[in-house]
Order: structure tokens, then C-alpha cells, then sequence
């Protein structure tokens, strides 16, 4: 039987009407299968919809032409996904038009929930300071939980971008500049984001981001061209995005850079040969921001329908806000340049994605307006914030005990222009700004200290400061007080996206304020919050105590006031060198010994050293202290030679030499002695934290095997090379304890 034109119209729409109305319809099938039998139904300009994202802060606004146009485009199926439109109410409104289309295909929600949607926890950069994945990966499903409540499917994190360079301002947003450390993240990040399994409504679709290189823009310039070795590139920068593959990773986002000439977004090695090729990955691309449009300017693409062209071939399955496929890839499949199998892989890739959210079974799944508000209200989710918070602080230097704050203190000056500022501790990258829902370091220490004992504020300065007209007034309250704790930092725009700097030094005259502070003789305590390593060498010399607080989030005020007190013992440790100058950038522990190593400090010509600086950092990775000391002792190997089918086990013993309870995070470091491609000096192998009461041991053991000590050789094979090994267990990467010899036969 031949049917007419309009017959044929009618039975796809009957059968399309069968998806949206008849939720058990096709419920049987795989998520394959139902793929499949949608992607039949589509025609060009809907599969290509699928590949658009547009950002809609303007959907649900006044009317606007933009508002328009974006409804029309939704209501004829020509939008696959939205950022920025989130909350039970716009979600509903807006998924309800993207059911009148055709096909009633559901948009996905998606939202840069980076560190918390309503609870803001410590930015990334902190978290990793604590070397806690458990506390890593709760408060990622936090943030999961509210924003899977408020009706998005979908948030663009992890960023798992290694990251050398505090100039960069979007350091705050990974875990540093570890690879090892940066992997494990990006695999409790994931699992926290996604929970147990995609469709959960405590859980949403993560995307590690940003493929790839990014975090090593030259000079530390945003969006600026990256030039590295394949070497570096495999060694240091994919494996926290392998991480996040193999821990499920939903999505990937592409990144804005270059990467040795070609622009991430056009990078078909990284896209197919790496990603979608040699790490089999299942899930879909999602361009950045306009990144598809941005190939014009980079001088890769000769104009937006080129850069679509590109794109799709290399990879990119959405389109994040360029426009350059909706308004040119059903032209490129008609004039024959791009395969439909390649659309058709993309959108596959999408829609199976909500098919797994379980949105063709109810496109509202996300949008509660019960759940919004319990979990919004879970008063839970603020405790958390605290706890990873203050495992997040890094304590730098304590001379003569100054903290914990005794008991007996009667008056403290809190100095600084972050003593009760509240906007500044959240940071930057947070959805919806409260800051009535902020601890400020004022009211954190005034519920915590004796009520008896007085707390006199005086800013001093603003962060950006030139005069010094407020130092008086800080000076006469230093002068009053038995002890005092300045709060000094970045305001929470100076560090994240668009936020490079060329000085990293504290900004503003907050060095001079601490200086005019501390010429009065008192104790002072300086706490430092900000979204990247600063500069301060004044501070460094002349305070009393240190503490490296990040942007602690909505908590800050609280867990500050706990570490300062000692109700909590800091057990941070630095994710990230401190440089001693901006002249040292890029630096990381993972260095060279070079053919010209500098032996003894005082014989440096022709050495590969600086004349006005020592190579080391101000503070090295790794470093942080305690209220506590620790002592490693009794070293032993299991065996000083293995085959690569072999492991060791290389133990010893860690015991809390002080007099309070404290946590150690002890890490293993290995260099290969010799190999056919010069190894670093130390990388990072293994790390483990303990808790420990005072006067109490335990024993530790590192499993050695041939995983730790490979590498990637010269044809880029991960191998594992006969040879000497150095193992190194310590306190930090600039504090070695003891060395272990291992031969690999
Ligand atoms: C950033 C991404 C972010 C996107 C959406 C871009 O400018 O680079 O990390 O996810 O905007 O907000």
C-alpha cells in the first residue's frame, strides 16, 4: 500500500504523539533501541536542534526580541538544551514549550554549579587543599541534590584543567597543579555530581571541562594559545580527563584555546583520535561558550559556516551559544560537505542522555516544587559546607604557637578589609548570590570566643586601596588588643574566569596595613582569602601565624572561627605551589634536575638558577601544618628489587609527637634515576591522611607497582622502564623524609 504524502505526516505524528502521551510506550526497549526509533522520525533541521544550546537568562524575562526568537526557535524543536534557566518554576514554563514542538523532545537544564547552587561550599581550589575525596565528592552531590531540585539536568563541572600558572585567574575552579592529586578529584567530583547512577533526582550529568590544555594558556593570559610537548600534553594534562571518562563522566566541554595551532573545538585529535577513538568515550561534546564561532578569529576557520564545518568533524556534538550549526549544518549535509552519519552520532550521543535522565518519561522529573524547597532547606547541607571548609584551611606558619587562640584572650583587633565582608568569601562562579546565608570572619569568631571577651573591628583599607587613611584607626585597635587577626585577600572578582593577573601580590596596601599593624608589637595572625596563591612576602617574614583560607564559601566565618580556636585542627595542604615572585611562573614541584642543578645555593653561575631568587617556591606543594607534629620513622621496603608483573611495599610508621589529636597527609613521590626521557625530580605517587591523638602511631604501607612508576616514552607508550627508582615518602614535596631505593628488573 503507497501512502499519500499526508498519510505518511500522520503516522509520524501518531507515533510521536505515542512518546510524549503514553509514558510506558517503547519502555521495554533499550535506550538504544528508542534512540534509534526516534532518530528515524527526525528531520534535518531537528536533529540539528538537538546540537544547539542557547543560554536563557532572557526566556523567562520581560519580552524581548531575543526572548522571542528563543521561544520560536524552543517551540519548533530547533534548541536541544538551555544554561542558565533554572529554578522548579522557569524550568517547568520553559519545558513546556519545548513539548509543543513536533517531536516533543525535552530540553536538558544545564548551569555552571561549580562550588554549590544555594549552599556555597569552598571554591575547587580550596577543596583540594584537603585532600579529602570523601569531603570532595559530598559536597559535589550537594551541590547535585540542590541543583537536580531546582530543575537542572546538567552542571558544567568539574573543571579538571591542571593548572602551573597563578596568574591564570581559573585556577580557583580545578584542583591545582597535581596530576595524580587532580585525577582522584576529578573522580570524586564526578561520582558526587552524578551519585550512583544518572536519573536519580539527587543527581545531575557532569562535564569535565576543558578539553583540553587550557589550564596552560601562555603567561597565564584567558582564552590565550597553548603550546606543549605531546609528552606534557599525555603526561600532566589528560589524565585528570581520563579520570573523569572512566568514573562515567556524562559530558566534556572543549576548551577556547589552541592547542599547538588548532583551536580545541576544531581539534579532531583530541576530540576523535583521543577522546571519542582511543578512550572509547560515549557521551557528547558540548562546545564553550561561542567556542565554534571563535575559530573566525583565531584564524582557523574562514568564516561561521567553516567553523561549523570544522567543529562537527572533529567532534563537538553541541553547540554552546555560537549559532554556527543551527544556522549551517543542515546547508553542509545538503551540499554534501558533512556526512548526516555525523549529525546523526552527535544528536545519538545527546539523546541518549535524556533518555537516561528519564525525560522522555517525564520531562518535569527535575522540576519539584516540593523537593525544591526540602532540599533548598535541608539544614544539613550547611554543616557540610563547614566541615569541608575547614578541612580546605592550610595553616602556613604558627611561630611560638600563636594559635590556636588561647582561651584567655580577652580582646582581639580583627583588622582587614575581609573581616566582615561576606560577598567576598563566596567567590566567584555561584548561581544565586545570598549573602544573608554568609558567616562573615567577625561573626564566625564572635560566637565562638569567650562572650566575655571583646572583638574590636577596624578595616583599614579596601581591598584595592591606594591611601592609607584607615590604618590609624586599625593601629589604635591593634594597640588594644591582647592578639590580632587581620583579614586580608582578593575580592571574589579578582580571581575566576577573565580574571588573569600579571601581580599576584596582595592587593592594594594590605601589606602596608600589615606592616603599620604589626610595628605595634602585638601577635598577628593573618588569614588570607583568595581564589588563587598570592604574593606576600612581608607576611611572610613578619606574621605571627598564617592561615591560607581560600574563599571558604558560605561557612568561611565558621570554620575560620573553629581553626583559630583549635575546636578544629588544620590539616590542609597546599594543591598548588606559591611562588616567590610572578618571574618564577610556571612552577610546579615536578621539575628538572636539568644538566646544571644547583648543588649549594651559594654557587649559582652557570647553574640553572635565577641570580635574584632561588629556584623553590614560598611554599611548596603539598605543605601545610599542623597544631600537632608528627614524626615518619621505620622505613622498610618489602623488596628493593621487582619485575613489572611484581609489586613492593614500601611502609613506615607515622606517629603525633604533640599534645593535640591532628590529621597528616603523607605522600609518596617517585622519580625514575634514568630513562630514555628525562623524568622530573619528584611526582606524585600516592598520598594517604591519617588521623591521629596525641602519642599515638600507625603503621603505613605504599603498594609499589608498575603503574607508579611508568611513564609516557618518547612514542608515547606508557611504560614502565629496568631501571633505579627513587621513592620518597614526606610531609610535602619540599619535605622529604626518608628515601627508599627500588630496581625494576
Ligand atoms: C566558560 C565555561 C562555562 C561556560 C558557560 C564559559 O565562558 O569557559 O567554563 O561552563 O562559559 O557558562
Amino acid at each position: 500500500m503507497k501512502l499519500s504524502i499526508y498519510q505518511r505526516r500522520l503516522l509520524i505524528y501518531l507515533v510521536a504523539l505515542g512518546f510524549s502521551c503514553f509514558p510506558a510506550f517503547g519502555q521495554k526497549k533499550t535506550i538504544n533501541q528508542r534512540v534509534d526509533s526516534l532518530l528515524k522520525l527526525m528531520t534535518i533541521e531537528e536533529k540539528v536542534g538537538q546540537l544547539n544550546q542557547y543560554s536563557g537568562r532572557e526566556v523567562t524575562g520581560p519580552v524581548t526580541s531575543r526572548q522571542t526568537y528563543l521561544l520560536n526557535d524552543i517551540k519548533a524543536g530547533r534548541v536541544g538544551s538551555m544554561l542558565n534557566v533554572h529554578g522548579v518554576k522557569d524550568t517547568r514554563e520553559i519545558q513546556a514549550v519545548a513539548l509543543q514542538s513536533r517531536l516533543k523532545i525535552p530540553l536538558l537544564f544545564s548551569m555552571d554549579v561549580i562550588h554549590g547552587y544555594k549552599t556555597v561550599f569552598p571554591i575547587p581550589l580550596a577543596e583540594a587543599a584537603s585532600w579529602d575525596l570523601e569531603a570532595i565528592r559530598t559536597s559535589a552531590h550537594i551541590a547535585a541534590k540542590e541543583a537536580a531540585a531546582v530543575g537542572l539536568h546538567w552542571t558544567f563541572a568539574p573543571m579538571v584543567d591542571v593548572g602551573r600558572d597563578a596568574r591564570w585567574g581559573r585556577l580557583m575552579e580545578g584542583a591545582g597543579e597535581d596530576t595524580y592529586l587532580g585525577s582522584l578529584i576529578a573522580r570524586a567530583r564526578v561520582l558526587g555530581f552524578q551519585g550512583e547512577k544518572l536519573g536519580g533526582t539527587d543527581a545531575v550529568m557532569a562535564c569535565a571541562k576543558h578539553f583540553a590544555g587550557y589550564g596552560a594558556a601562555i603567561a597565564g593570559r584567558d582564552y590565550n594559545a597553548v603550546d606543549m610537548s605531546n609528552q606534557l600534553l599525555w603526561e600532566a594534562y589528560l589524565p585528570p580527563f581520563k579520570a573523569a571518562a572512566d568514573a562515567g563522566v556524562a559530558t566534556f566541554m572543549n576548551s577556547f584555546n589552541t592547542l599547538n595551532g588548532i583551536p580545541a573545538t576544531g581539534n579532531s585529535y583530541l576530540q576523535r583520535d583521543i577522546l571519542k577513538g582511543k578512550w572509547g568515550y560515549k557521551g557528547f561534546v558540548v562546545s564553550d561558550w561561542g567556542s565554534i564561532g571563535e575559530m573566525v578569529p583565531w584564524g582557523y576557520a574562514k568564516d561561521e559556516k567553516d567553523a561549523a564545518f570544522k567543529a562537527i568533524i572533529a567532534g563537538s556534538d553541541m553547540d554552546m551559544e555560537a549559532e554556527a550549526y543551527k544556522k549551517n549544518l543542515a546547508t553542509l549535509v545538503k551540499e554534501k560537505k558533512v556526512d548526516i552519519k555525523l549529525i546523526d552520532d552527535a544528536v545519538r550521543r545527546i539523546l541518549y542522555k535524556k533518555f537516561e535522565l528519564g525525560l522522555f518519561d517525564d520531562p518535569y522529573r527535575f522540576s519539584n516544587a516540593g523537593r525544591e524547597q526540602k532540599v533548598l532547606n535541608d539544614p544539613q547541607h550547611k554543616l557540610v559546607a563547614r566541615d569541608v571548609a575547614q578541612k580546605s584551611i592550610v595553616l602556613l606558619k604558627n611561630e611560638k604557637q600563636v594559635l590556636p587562640l588561647s582561651g584567655a584572650v580577652k580582646t582581639i583587633a580583627l583588622i582587614g578589609p575581609l573581616g566582615k565582608s561576606k560577598r567576598d568569601l563566596e567567590g566567584s562562579w555561584i548561581p544565586l548570590s545570598d549573602t544573608s546565608l554568609v558567616t562573615s570572619v567577625y561573626e564566625g569568631l564572635r560566637s565562638k570566643i569567650n562572650p566575655s571577651s571583646q572583638i574590636i573591628h577596624a578595616k583599614g583599607c579596601d581591598i584595592t586601596d591606594n591611601g592609607q587613611a584607615g590604618f590609624a584607626e586599625a593601629i589604635a585597635a591593634a594597640k588594644q588588643a591582647d592578639v590580632v587577626v587581620m583579614a586580608l585577600g582578593e575580592s571574589y572578582d579578582m580571581s575566576g574566569e577573565a580574571k588573569s593577573r600579571t601581580d599576584i601580590h596582595l592587593p592594594g596596601k594590605q601589606e602596608e596595613l600589615f606592616e603599620a599593624v604589626q610595628a605595634t608589637g602585638k601577635p598577628v595572625v593573618v588569614v588570607l582569602m583568595a581564589g588563587r596563591p598570592l604574593i606576600f612576602p612581608k607576611i611572610t617574614e613578619k606574621a605571627s601565624a598564617i592561615v591560607y583560607a581560600w574563599w571558604l564559601g558560605a561557612e568561611a566565618g565558621n570554620a575560620l572561627a573553629n581553626v583559630l580556636t583549635g575546636e578544629y585542627n588544620p590539616a590542609g595542604k597546599l594543591p598548588i605551589s606559591f611562588p616567590r615572585s610572578v618571574g618564577q611562573i610556571p612552577i610546579s614541584y615536578s621539575m628538572y634536575n636539568t644538566g646544571r642543578p644547583v648543588k649549594n645555593p651559594k654557587d649559582i653561575k652557570y647553574k640553572s638558577a635565577y641570580i635574584d631568587s632561588p629556584n623553590s617556591p614560598q611554599y611548596g606543594f603539598g605543605f601545610g601544618l599542623s597544631y600537632t607534629t608528627f614524626s615518619y620513622s621505620n622505613p622498610k621496603i618489602s623488596k628493593t628489587t621487582i619485575r613489572s608483573t611484581e609489586s613492593a611495599e614500601l611502609s613506615f610508621t607515622i606517629s603525633n609527637t604533640g599534645n593535640v589529636a591532628g590529621e597528616e597527609v603523607a605522600q609518596l613521590y617517585i622519580q625514575d634515576e634514568i630513562a630514555s626521557v628525562a623524568r622530573p625530580l619528584k611526582e606524585l605517587k600516592d598520598f594517604i591522611k591519617v588521623a591521629l591523638k596525641p602519642g599515638e602511631s600507625k603503621e603505613i604501607h605504599f603498594n609499589i607497582n608498575r603503574e607508579k612508576l611508568a611513564f609516557y616514552n618518547s612514542i608515547l607508550q606508557w611504560t614502565a622502564e629496568p631501571g633505579n627508582f627513587k621513592l620518597m615518602v614526606g610531609a610535602s614535596s619540599d619535605d622529604i623524609k626518608f628515601i627508599q631505593k627500588l630496581e625494576l628488573k
